[in-house]
């Protein structure tokens, strides 16, 4: 299938397209490179590559895919608080547009990577899809307005989909450690602390960035009945873990790292427990190949290859917001 991945020089992106070539497909890679220069390995090249703003794709751009895949955002809260107007000028109303065009452009399939994070503080503990949305941040409600109005565009030739990833982890050739787990992993080897901001109770769904990468290809060959204009969360039941157990699993890798819980709550308290039934129902042969367990060994391996330090923890190569405030000409639109 000829496939456009935007935002393919991210951290899931990265897969995508080594997995999407691997299988047979032919790849047009739509990047503004905000992260050039970042990189931690050789980046896997797109068949065709576009540096573009995805707030400039025209429609001719997207003729003769058969499947959009929309990863290109402001990817956490984090930075999304730095400037919620560049937030949802790129993550809602740049995505709403380029879901237009994909449609105009008779692509026949839009997969939107969307985020759990729309769960915010969850009111229960196990929240599926139907459950109302309680985004705590710019991040989450572009996310959700979307969702809502990519929704409105799905028709007989057109199949929009949502795939509410939980939080990712794990190895990629454009590495962050501005996720909790990849963060607790990295700071253990810089300091020989693992160095938690809450009281280690709150609850996090995780799924390891390259099965997020898995799933869009997954939703790519599944039958159109079976994703049409449905939103689904990525992840498994069993990878819910409460902050500490990860901590636990730090130290397990890492005997020697002390575990300190400092207990500040910043402004953004999410806690909340995910359930992946629907995911399963869908789409039963596809299974998470990583716990998180795993991908930790595998990604502890990689950062001692790389003899990862205090200067990496420091500076920006591997922390998303710190690049952008280092880097403010990137994001002009
Ligand atoms: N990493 C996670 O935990 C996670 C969880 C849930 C959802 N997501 C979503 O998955 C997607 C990818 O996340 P990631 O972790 O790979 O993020 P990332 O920041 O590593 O990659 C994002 C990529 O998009 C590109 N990009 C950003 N704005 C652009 C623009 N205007 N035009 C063109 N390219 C642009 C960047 O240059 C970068 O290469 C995002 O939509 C994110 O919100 C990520």
């Amino acid at each position: 299938m000829k496939v456009f991945v935007t935002g393919h020089q991210g951290y899931i992106g990265t897969h995508l397209v080594e997995l999407l070539k691997r299988g047979g497909h032919e790849v047009t890679g739509c990047d503004i490179g905000l992260f050039r220069g970042a990189e931690w390995e050789a980046l896997p090249v797109a068949d065709r590559e576009l540096t573009k703003d995805v707030r400039r794709v025209a429609q001719e751009d997207l003729e003769g895919h058969d499947c959009v895949m929309h990863l290109a955002a402001i990817s956490n809260d984090p930075m999304g608080d730095l400037d919620p107007e560049v937030t949802y000028g790129i993550n809602r109303d740049a995505s709403i547009r380029l879901a237009k065009l994909a449609r105009d452009a008779g692509v026949e399939r839009f997969l939107f990577s969307g985020s759990c994070s729309v769960y915010g503080k969850g009111e229960k503990p196990d929240l599926s899809e139907g459950d109302p949305l309680n985004p705590l941040t710019a991040y989450a409600t572009s996310k959700i307005d979307t969702e809502r109005e990519v929704s409105k565009l799905a028709d007989a030739s057109f199949s929009p989909a949502f795939l509410r990833n939980a939080t990712a982890y794990g190895h990629s050739p454009m590495l962050r450690i501005d996720l909790v787990v990849n963060n607790l992993l990295a700071s253990a080897l810089a300091y020989g602390e693992i160095r938690i901001m809450s009281d280690g109770s709150p609850w996090r769904p995780l799924i390891h960035c390259r099965d997020i990468a898995r799933a869009f290809v997954a939703f790519m060959e599944a039958p159109r009945e079976v994703i049409h204009d449905r939103a689904v969360n990525i992840g498994g039941n069993a990878e819910n873990y409460q902050v500490r157990d990860v901590a636990d699993l730090v130290q397990e890798l890492i005997p020697e790292a002390s575990i300190t819980y400092t207990g500040e709550v910043g402004t953004d308290p999410r806690d909340y427990r995910v359930n992946f039934d629907l995911l399963s129902d869908l789409l039963p042969d596809f299974r998470l190949e990583y716990t998180l367990a795993r991908g930790m060994q595998e990604l502890h391996q990689a950062m001692t290859e790389h003899r990862f330090g205090r200067k990496d923890f420091e500076g920006d190569q591997f922390i998303r917001l710190r690049w952008l405030q280092n880097h403010p000409d990137r994001l002009a639109g």
